[in-house]
This record gives structure tokens, C-alpha cells and sequence, in this order.
């Protein structure tokens, strides 16, 4: 691919969303999305960039792709709502000893916290467990430290922001209560031994970075990490094309069952 289309590509793209690409190391970025781009069937940065300014799901799995440690709280905040409304209840109604759940690309913890407070709506604090892995240590360490942003927070449902965090100068704090129920550990998704006999195992943008071979893989350990008709929640670009390939099934859009 040639140079001048790239040039022409950043610069569209700062107009477009704001992003600046020169601030980003230029020959590992221009092969990242050159191979996200060819992924997509585009042929070239210009073309590229027509899909994006059309399609706003592709555009947010190209932002996603950038921002790779990005994340916050109730990240897409209908499809939590789902979570809350049907898919918990369900997996409650199936299950009367208490739901396994691991939040599996934590990243800065704002998801694995995120799941907690929502759990707390169904169990007291002490009974929950969120089991939260990263392959970044650095990521995970931040979210033991557990200071976010305002803006990370403009999701949380109302409440949980006074309940559980503490304002420090710009900054909110959440609570160690919330931080006991969460267990961090390093885990590579790619080449390491998945716990088992989870309810809910969240993985939310982290699978667009992967090629094909490497989600079909994935998948098939999700299968075999699960409890019978346990859920994976995936995010908002990353639906399965074929789930019952990999016996699962759509229980709701951005949420598959495992079909026993
Ligand atoms: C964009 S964050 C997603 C955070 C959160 N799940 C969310 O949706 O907001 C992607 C995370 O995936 C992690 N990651 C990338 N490759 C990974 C791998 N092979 N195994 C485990 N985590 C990985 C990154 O370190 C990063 O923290």
C-alpha cells in the first residue's frame, strides 16, 4: 500500500473522529490496520475509509482496534440492561449455588467491577466472586488501584456512583468492598488453560484483534469452559457468524448459550 494513501487516510480520519494518527508509531500502526482493513475485504486506505464514514459499526470496531486498553463502565449500556433483565435471572433460575463468572480481557477492571455492582442488585457483597484475567499485568494493576475517570463512569446506572465510589480530586475511587469480590490473574487468551465450570464468561473487545483461526479457537475453549447453558457475552462488533458450529446459541444479540 502506498505511502501518500495512508497520509491522505490520517488525515481523514482526524476530521472524522477526532483521532490523530501521527501520534501513534507509524509502522506498527499502518500494518495493524492494513491487516484489519484487508480482514474486512477493503482494498486499499481509500476505500477503507468510504466504509467508515458509512458504517458505523465498522467505524466503532476501528476505534476499538486503536484504543486497545480502553474501556468503562456498562460499556454499552442496552446490552447490560439485557444482562441485568434476562440473561442473570435465567442463569439464577438455573442455578441455585451461586453463579461462576469471569470477565475474561479485563483490562483496567471498570468491566469486572461493573458485573459486581450489578450483581449486587441480586446477592449480598460477600457472596460475590468475579474472576477477572489479562494478558496486560500493567492494565490489571490499574485496576487494583481502582481511580477512574468521570467520564468512564457516565454509564453506571443511577446510584452506584454515590454508593460505591469516592471522588479524589478528579478523580473517583471505588470502593474496597467492590475490589474483595474481584480476583485478578494474568492469562494469555490465546495460549493458556481456562478455568471451568463458569455461568457467564464475559469477552468484550479484545476478539477484534484476533484473526478467524484464532477466534474459532476461542470459541471452542468457551464451550469447554462453561457450565451447561452458561453464557458468553461478547462485544458490539464481535457477534458469532455461525454459533452452533461451535454449539452455541444466540440467547440474545451479544449473548450465546451453550447448547447442552
Ligand atoms: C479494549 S480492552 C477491553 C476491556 C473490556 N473487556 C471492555 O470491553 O471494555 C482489550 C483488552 O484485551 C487484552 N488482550 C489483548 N490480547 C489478549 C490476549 N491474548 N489474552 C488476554 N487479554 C488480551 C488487552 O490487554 C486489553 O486490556
Amino acid at each position: 500500500m502506498d505511502m501518500d494513501k495512508y497520509e491522505i487516510f490520517k488525515k481523514d480520519v482526524n476530521r472524522l473522529i477526532n483521532i490523530d494518527l501521527d501520534y501513534y508509531k507509524e509502522k506498527q500502526m499502518k500494518r495493524r490496520i492494513s491487516s484489519l482493513l484487508t480482514r474486512n475485504n477493503f482494498k486499499d486506505f481509500d476505500d477503507y475509509f468510504l466504509g467508515l464514514k458509512e458504517d458505523k459499526l465498522l467505524l466503532e470496531q476501528f476505534i476499538n482496534y486503536l484504543t486497545i486498553n480502553v474501556s468503562e463502565f456498562y460499556r454499552n449500556p442496552s446490552q447490560w440492561t439485557v444482562l441485568e433483565n434476562n440473561i442473570i435471572p435465567a442463569l439464577i433460575d438455573n442455578n441455585k449455588r451461586g453463579l461462576k463468572i469471569w470477565s475474561s480481557a479485563c483490562s483496567t477492571g471498570e468491566e469486572p467491577y461493573s458485573l459486581v455492582m450489578m450483581l449486587s442488585n441480586f446477592f449480598p457483597l460477600k457472596d460475590i466472586k468475579v474472576l477477572a484475567t489479562d494478558i496486560d499485568e500493567e492494565a490489571m494493576n490499574k485496576a487494583k488501584v481502582g481511580l477512574y475517570s468521570e467520564k468512564s463512569l457516565a454509564n453506571l446506572p443511577k446510584g452506584f456512583k454515590e454508593k460505591y465510589f469516592t471522588r479524589i480530586e478528579g478523580s473517583y475511587k471505588i470502593s474496597d468492598e467492590i475490589k474483595k469480590c474481584v480476583e485478578y490473574k494474568k492469562m494469555d487468551l490465546l495460549k493458556d488453560r481456562f478455568p471451568t465450570n463458569i455461568d457467564l464468561i464475559t469477552c468484550r473487545n479484545v476478539m477484534i484483534y484476533f484473526t478467524e483461526e484464532a477466534k474459532e479457537l476461542l470459541y471452542s475453549k468457551f464451550y469447554n469452559s462453561l457450565n451447561d447453558k452458561g453464557i458468553l457475552f461478547v462485544g458490539s462488533t464481535e457477534q458469532i457468524i455461525m454459533p452452533e458450529k461451535h454449539k452455541l446459541k444466540a440467547a440474545k444479540t451479544f449473548f450465546y448459550e451453550k447448547i447442552v
